[in-house]
Parts: structure tokens; sequence; C-alpha cells
């Protein structure tokens, strides 16, 4: 899909945003190994979270139906998306998913091959739970999916002792799961989903399991299991735990902030006041929110509720007069690095030159994302280049241009929203892309008032 944006006026409103796809694969997980029944709220109808469901439904068998189902509805035709507020009631008709979960014992050994699709979470945190299930399973994914690194997983689940077999270190993984023994695990490159493959699969291993981070990643694995009783324990140095069954439970997924991320940086480059309502509020995850302020953008968060373990609330952005640069350091990226296309972006208006240092992380994400916002800039009228693993975002405007998304949700969204104050109107190819993380991302923009046409289906 091709899309037109017309840069000018402002936004006006509220808006939620779909729920967090991060916390969507964990629960979903977590809640397909409980004993007993557990009732998840809006789950977020994206691509990938639905591959994450569709992969679980084949590995459990009183589950497998309900989460069949769940994951092959289409998203435009049910709830759970984000919505803009009309000012008087959420529209919120979202129908819980309730999985009658069996325990981590009772998987079954799936009779197809699991399609992760695009996503990269789903296959590496499936791995770490079939590392510990005594049958084989084949991990696939689509193009994208099968050029990304999965020996950081495969290796730390081999010491374990699962039996992990990448394709030229990539998909499809072959798994010959069961008889793990806890182990110590230093991360040499900081990632999450690594992190949460090896607790996972730690939760039914023999002994201890450690994991030690080179640096900060998001920690939703960490606070489901703490808010379930597991024996877990974070500290500064590590995260320990023992292997633990959980028992079912009941949750609301909190909105996701890298959705945020992009309606906040609409708001902030259209000079908007804005609130964003139910946004998960994890200091993991809103890191952006603070090299945002650096560049200017003044927000405010308001923590109203936990829900198993993650703080949720309401963020709200204030009208920004003007946009500065920033420097972002090596030891910040993993806290951004779903954020780094739309801040670079951002950073195209900036008065000034922004510095991402460090960002290799970025040559395999969905896309390779350091070359493709780099690009993604230049096409859209500004200056942005990769200096070895740096990127160098110049400020001074946006001139107006033809946006590729290039099969990259990030991409697409990002674009989208720099656009909104570029200098003349530009647009945007693979718009679609953007229903991997974020149904409704183009109604909910104009219903905040964006001017965003199709040009083509
Ligand atoms: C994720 C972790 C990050 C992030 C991805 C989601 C997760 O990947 O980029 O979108 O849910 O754990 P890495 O952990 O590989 O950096």
């Amino acid at each position: 899909m091709r899309v037109r944006i017309i840069p000018g006026g402002r936004l006006h409103g509220e808006a939620t945003v779909p729920g967090d796809k991060s916390i969507a694969h964990r629960w979903l997980i977590l809640a397909a190994t409980a004993r007993g029944s557990s009732r998840l709220v809006e789950l977020p109808r994206s691509l990938d979270v639905r591959s994450m469901a569709s992969c679980l439904s084949a590995l459990t068998h009183h589950a497998g139906p309900a989460l069949e189902v769940w994951a092959s509805n289409d998203p435009a035709a049910t709830e759970g998306h984000g919505s803009t507020w009309n000012g008087t009631s959420r529209q919120d008709t979202s129908t819980p998913l309730e999985v009658e979960g069996e325990g981590r014992s009772a998987l079954v050994a799936p009779t197809r091959d699991l399609d992760c699709g695009n996503s990269g979470t789903a296959m590496r945190l499936l791995a770490g739970v079939v590392a510990a299930a005594p049958f084989h399973t084949v991990l696939v994914g689509d193009e994208s999916l099968s050029s990304r690194p999965m020996e950081r997983v495969a290796e730390p689940l081999r010491s374990m002792g699962a039996r992990v077999a990448t394709t030229e270190r990539h998909a499809p993984v072959k798994i010959d799961g069961g008889g793990l023994e806890g182990i110590a695990y230093r991360s040499t490159s900081p990632s999450a989903q690594v992190k949460s493959a090896v607790l996972l699969a730690g939760l039914a291993a023999d002994g201890a399991t450690s994991v030690e981070e080179s640096a900060p990643t998001r920690d939703h694995t960490e606070r489901a299991l703490a808010a379930l009783g597991a024996p877990i324990e974070v500290t500064d140095a590590a995260i320990g735990l023992k292997a633990f069954q959980h028992e079912g439970f009941e949750a609301r997924c909190p909105g996701d902030p890298s959705s945020a991320a992009f309606l906040v940086t609409a708001a902030a480059l259209t000079r908007s006041d804005l609130t964003l309502r139910d946004v998960g509020l994890n200091p993991s995850r809103t890191h952006f929110l603070e090299v945002m302020a650096r560049m200017g953008i003044q927000t405010d968060q308001r923590v109203e509720r936990e829900e198993l373990g993650e703080p949720v609330g309401d963020l709200h952005v204030a009208a920004c007069p003007g946009i500065g640069p920033a420097l972002v350091e090596a030891h910040e990226l993993p806290l951004v690095i779903d954020e780094v296309p739309v801040l670079a972006l951002l950073a195209a208006h900036a008065q000034g030159d922004t510095w991402f240092l460090g960002a290799g992380e970025l040559r395999v994400k969905e896309s390779d994302r350091l070359t493709a916002v780099a690009r993604g800039i230049t096409d859209l009228g500004g200056h942005a280049s990769v200096e070895g693993n740096d990127l160098v975002v110049a400020g001074g405007g946006l001139e107006g241009g033809v946006g590729q998304a290039g099969r990259d949700h990030r991409m697409a969204m990002a674009c989208a929203v720099a656009a909104l104050a570029a200098q003349r109107p530009c647009e945007v190819d693979g718009m679609q892309w953007a229903e991997v993380s974020f149904p409704g991302f183009l109604s909910i923009l104009r219903g905040l008032g964006a001017r965003i046409e199709v040009v083509a289906p």
C-alpha cells in the first residue's frame, strides 16, 4: 500500500495504542504453559503475535483450538487495536482470550513446522520453550526472519543440553529438546530475546539458571515470572531462577510504548498536545522518552496500575516549540533498539546533528535498519550517513520525497510520521507492513487529524 502524507496542521485528542507486542509474546507462552486457565485481555492482533499464538496452538492440546482461532482472526475485523478517544469512553470491545493450560510438561510434539512468520521474538522465545520439551521441533520463518542470526540463541540452549541445529546459523532451527541442566550464562551482546529464551528454558531445567547481561535490556519476562511467584532473583549483576510450574493468571495487556513512540513523534513534529491512555510505562521500554527530552520534547507519565508486574498509565505530550539534536550513546542503544528508526527520522527535523553510537545491532533486525534509516531520511529529502556502526543524522528538516518501508513495519511508520513535518507532501511505499506491530496505525493517525491518503492499495 502506498500512501500520501500532507504536512501541516495540528493533531487533536487522545488515543490508545495496541497492546504491547513483547509482553503479549511472553504472556501467551506463559498462558499456554500454565497449569490452569488464563484470561488475557487486549492482546494485540498484530501479525507477529498471531504467529506466536499459532505456533503455541501446535504445541498444546486443550489450549490449541482457542489459540488457533484467535491467531487466524483478521485484525481488521477484530478488536484489541488502539483507538482514538471519543471524549467519553474508550472504544473497548475487546474479547478476552481464554487459554486452558495443562502445564509445561503437557506440551505435545508439533505435527507441523512452527511458522514464526516475521517475528524474531517468537522464534527465539519458542526455541527456549521447546528446548526443554522431549520432542523434535522445527522453527521456520519468512524471508526476513530466515536471514537473522539464530546461533545467539542456539548456543546457550545447547550448553543446557538441547540438540539445536541451525541452517548456516539461521532458520530453519531444528531442536530435539529435553533433559536440560541449568547454566550460568553470560550474554556477550545484549538481547532480551536471548535472555528470555534461556530463562524460559531454565524454568524447566534441573538446577539453577542465571543470565548476566552486558547491558540492561527489557525485563518483561522477569517481571511476569516474579508476579507469578517463580523463584527468580534479579540483581544488578544477574538474573537467577530455578525450575517452577506456574498457575493460570488474568491480565490486561498495556499499550505498546514502541507504538506510542510514533504518535509522540507525530505530536512533537506537529507541535500538538496529545494524551495516550493505558500505555506500558516499564522503564526498560521508555528510555526513548529520555532521548526525546534531550531533544526538547516534554512528556509526563502517570502510572495508574500494574498488570502482571508491568506499570501502566497515561502519557501526555506537551506541544513542542522545536526539536534539538541529541547524542545517543552506545550503552543506551539496547534500551531504544526499536525506537531508533523513529528517533532518527525525528532527528532529521532537529537544528543540528544527532549521533547514534554503536548501533551495529540494527543491521540484524527485520531489515538492515542502519542502512534503511539513513536511506529513508535521504529518500524523504534529508541527510544521514552510516559511519562504521554509528548513525549520523543531519538536522535541518525534510524536503519531501518517497520513503520505502522495505518490508519493515517500523520504517513504514517512522517515514509516515516524519513526513507530517516535511516541506512538501511525501509518499510512503509499503505502508501495509505497519500491521506487523501496529494494526490500525493509519486510522489512529487520521483520527487525530493527520492528512493521509491512500494512493495505491
Ligand atoms: C524484543 C527484543 C529486542 C527487540 C524486539 C523485541 C523482545 O530484540 O528489538 O523487537 O521482545 O524481547 P533483541 O533482544 O534481539 O535486541
